[in-house]
């Protein structure tokens, strides 16, 4: 289902906003609130202004049933067995903020060599830098827990996203999962969707599986598909980079940079339905995907 929310100049009409807006009204099919058209230009631009920061205030809903992330996280059983692991066996030489070995941050999740859980459990299991770190005998569920620990920030009751290898991630990024097709990353790729290239140093591990998993749920405003009509009448649909009062900037279906002045339009209209689709890969393929995006951070 398109949820749209419209702004059409001159006549106004808002759409969607006042369901958020007034949470004890039932939900009704399509709320409109109109306003008159004489309604002066100030009057119409504060109440644009006051609408997009509500969108902004409201941020993007709460995530769906829970089951939808189930196999894509650890649980908080694992989380809480993982910390009596660390404190026990790891904090003596790392410290109970994870930060007390050079170069390694495991609150953070800063490594030396790691970067996959797979990485983890080798490290741990195997120790490192000639016996510098022992090797642990854990077993299985002491294991995933203190790995779900570090990915969970060292938070006992945060959310523990699965982050699998990124070099298998990168081919599915490029070939099967299909999105370089949509998605430029250094410099290769087409303009239509985000650039991606800097997208591990910006995203958490837990907002970029949400992206995945439930799009719509994940869109930013300033990612919002729009769509506009001119004056002219020439129809333009693209993804918003900027916005502000009397303008927007956007990158159209074509992939061109383009700018338009407000007050040439007849329709404007800003969408809450991500234009990706929610993923059909598997929870280990997901994890990958996700090691690879958290490589991403930008030309060094
Ligand atoms: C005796 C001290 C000691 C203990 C105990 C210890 N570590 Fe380490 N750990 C180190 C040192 C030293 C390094 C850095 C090794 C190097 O130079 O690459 C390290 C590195 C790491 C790394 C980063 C490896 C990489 O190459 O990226 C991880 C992850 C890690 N430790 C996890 C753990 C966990 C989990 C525990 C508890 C089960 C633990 N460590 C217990 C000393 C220790
Ligand atoms: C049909 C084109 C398309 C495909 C295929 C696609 N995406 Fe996207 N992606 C978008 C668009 C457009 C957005 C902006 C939000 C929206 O409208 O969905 C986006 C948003 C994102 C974001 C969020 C960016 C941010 O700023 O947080 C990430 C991460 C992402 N995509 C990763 C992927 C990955 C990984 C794949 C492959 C599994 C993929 N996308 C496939 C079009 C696509």
């Amino acid at each position: 289902m398109q949820v749209w929310w419209r702004i059409r100049l001159p006549r106004l009409s808002v759409r969607g906003v006042r369901d958020r807006l007034d949470e004890a009204r039932p939900r009704s099919p399509k709320p409109q609130l109109h306003t008159t058209d004489d309604m002066s230009f100030f009057s119409r631009v504060a109440l644009v202004c006051s609408v997009a920061l509500v969108m902004v205030l409201a941020g993007p809903e709460p995530g769906q049933a829970q089951d939808t992330f189930a196999d894509h996280r650890y649980t908080s059983e694992a989380i809480e067995a993982g910390s009596r692991v660390y404190v026990a066996e790891c904090a003596l030489c790392h410290s109970r903020r994870g930060d007390g070995v050079d170069g390694v941050d495991l609150r953070r999740g800063v490594f030396r060599t790691a970067s996959s859980d797979e990485d983890l459990r080798r490290v741990i299991t195997t120790g490192v830098a000639g016996g510098q770190m022992p090797a642990f005998d854990l077993r299985p569920f002491e294991l995933d827990g203190v790995v779900a620990y570090i990915r969970a920030g060292f938070d006992p009751s945060g959310v523990a996203v699965k982050v699998g290898d990124a070099a298998r991630g990168q081919v599915l990024f490029e070939a099967s999962g299909g999105c370089a097709s949509c998605h430029r990353v250094n410099g290769r790729g087409p303009r239509t969707a985000p650039d991606l290239s800097e997208i591990g140093a910006v995203r958490t591990p837990a907002a970029l599986q949400r992206t995945l998993l439930d799009p719509s749920a994940a869109l930013l405003p300033i990612n919002r598909p729009i769509r506009a009509v001119t004056r002219a009448g020439e129809t333009i649909r693209g993804r918003r980079l900027n916005e502000d009062t009397y303008t927007v900037q956007l990158i159209d279906s074509q992939g061109r940079l383009r700018s338009l002045v407000k007050a040439d339009l007849v329709e404007y209209e800003v969408s809450e339905t991500a234009i990706m689709t929610p993923t059909t890969l598997s929870s280990d393929e997901v994890a990958d995907l996700i090691g690879y995006l958290l490589t991403l951070r930008g030309l060094p």
